[in-house]
């Protein structure tokens, strides 16, 4: 049994789900990612449930593919900015946690530290920062470069931002403002604390001109998969989306990273591996799959293609064959991605039709599909093995795939003693179990072993 006893969960809400063709689902919201009154209504759902989290992923740029894919596309093509997104729904939810994704590559540390602090204030303790560094040459491009900054390049300003956002976000001691109207004392100057910040990278003088959140620090969110991307999560992550396919690798990549925390005097309860599970809950398997089938149907085969070229690195320009040809022969390549994909291809004689459906319809994710008692066993079986600390539900297609998660699956879960009934927190460390972080310049706080 997990030490935890109880799952975290979180809702990742692609604005129409997780799946390619959601967009084009019955039960999806066509519209999604620009109708307010959609997310409105998601949130609250997701709150009802009793989730401990809802989450918005990011890019800052439209995602690059061919017109002719991406016209047919709903995911990273046009979708509201997080952080104005997640301030509206701070105001018609009151318990789950806000996580909103921001990129140290295209945000100064000053810009960050400001807008979730004041998320904070907003939603009386509820925000969560999900920290990116922003692979795509796209969003270079919206920047003044022509592309992305390199890997290790990425991770390392990532950690400094972080370093100082936590410094900014320790300007002022949770008592620094007085607002004493008779002696006319606004503040305690001996409880601000000036950054002056001063490296190649960043100078930032400080204070930041926000109080102390009320959780002292938003809580700090991440994925990544690489050695960089683990090291950076160990020093700072207090929940980890993490892609894992089964449960040995998944336990792999958590007790490394849980290991990982030690040297720098963290403990490993304080940060929740949460790893992501597309899913499809109907009352019985057989409708299950039949709705899987149907979505998969709904991938227009330009789209199919595309993914499938971006998964193959274009190696070959797929556009050359007609769809309903056998897969072409290509490069051998070790690559392991690469690799699964052309053995899949020749072992199963698929089309290019075919190949692509397939990978597009999975997206590298984890797809689970069945009935409650099904999802359930699944979700059971892999807390019980000690690989994460719940999940992170990303709903083929939103909102029905996600009220059937709440109304089905989360019941069972709660029967089975394994998730909430009930919020016992107002904040999102609250729930996460993942306690309120001192001010530095009080006191040490878990964080002190990264920031010595
Ligand atoms: C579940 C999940 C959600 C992610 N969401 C975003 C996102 O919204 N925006 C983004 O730029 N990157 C996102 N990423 C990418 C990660 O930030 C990271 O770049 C990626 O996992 C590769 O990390 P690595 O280079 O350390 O292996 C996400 C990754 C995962 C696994």
């Amino acid at each position: 049994m997990n030490p935890d006893k109880k799952m975290r969960l979180a809702a990742y809400y692609n604005p129409t789900g997780h799946h390619v063709a959601s967009w084009r689902h019955p039960r999806a919201q066509a519209d999604a990612s620009f109708n307010i009154q959609h997310y409105v209504e998601i949130a609250r759902t997701a709150e009802k449930a009793k989730f401990d989290l809802l989450f918005l992923a990011d890019a800052n740029a439209t995602r690059e593919a061919a017109v002719e894919a991406i016209s047919r596309s709903v995911q990273f093509v046009a979708h509201f900015e997080p952080m104005t997104l997640l301030s509206a729904l701070a105001m018609v939810t009151s318990k789950i946690g806000l996580v909103g994704t921001v990129s140290t590559s295209w945000n100064e540390p000053y810009h960050i530290a400001r807008k979730f602090a004041s998320l904070d204030h907003i939603s009386n303790g509820r925000a969560g920062w999900n920290i990116v560094t922003s692979g795509q040459n796209a969003e270079a491009q919206n920047f003044g470069k022509d592309k992305a900054y390199g890997h290790h390049d990425r991770y390392m300003r990532a950690r400094e931002a972080v370093k100082l956002v936590l410094g900014l976000w320790d300007s002022w001691e949770d008592d620094a403002f007085v607002i004493d109207t008779k002696s006319g004392l606004y503040y305690d100057p001996a409880k601000r604390h000036d950054l002056n910040w001063s490296t190649e990278l960043y100078k930032v003088k400080g204070p930041l001109n926000v109080p102390r959140a009320p959780q002292g620090y938003p809580l700090l969110v991440q994925a990544g998969g690489s050695d960089d991307g683990r090291e950076t999560a160990a020093m700072f992550a207090e929940t980890i989306f993490s892609p894992h396919l089964n449960i040995p690798e998944a336990k792999a990549y958590y007790e490394d990273v849980k290991s990982r925390m030690l040297k720098y005097g963290r403990d490993p309860q304080h940060c929740k591996i949460l790893p992501g599970l597309a899913v499809i809950c109907r009352p019985t398997q057989e409708e299950a799959d039949a709705d899987y089938e149907y979505l998969q149907s709904l991938i227009h085969p330009i789209v199919g293609r595309e993914m499938l070229n971006t998964m193959l690195e274009y190696k070959i320009d797929l556009t050359k064959y007609d769809l309903d040809e056998p897969f072409p022969e290509i490069p051998d390549h070790d690559g392991g991605h690469y690799a699964s994909i052309v053995s899949m291809a020749r072992r199963e004689k698929l089309t290019i039709r075919q190949l692509g459906q397939r990978v597009a319809g999975a997206r590298a994710k984890n797809v689970i599909k069945g009935s409650p008692t099904f999802i359930a066993d699944y979700m059971q079986e892999w807390f019980d093995a000690e690989c994460c600390d719940g999940f992170t539900i990303m709903p083929a297609y939103i909102p029905g795939a996600l009220d059937d998660f709440c109304s089905m699956v989360v019941p069972e879960l709660q029967r089975r003693g394994l998730f909430r009934t009930e919020y016992e927190h107002d904040t999102l460390r609250g729930h996460l179990g993942v306690p309120r972080p001192a001010n530095q310049h009080v006191a040490r706080n878990h964080f002190s072993g990264v920031l010595d």
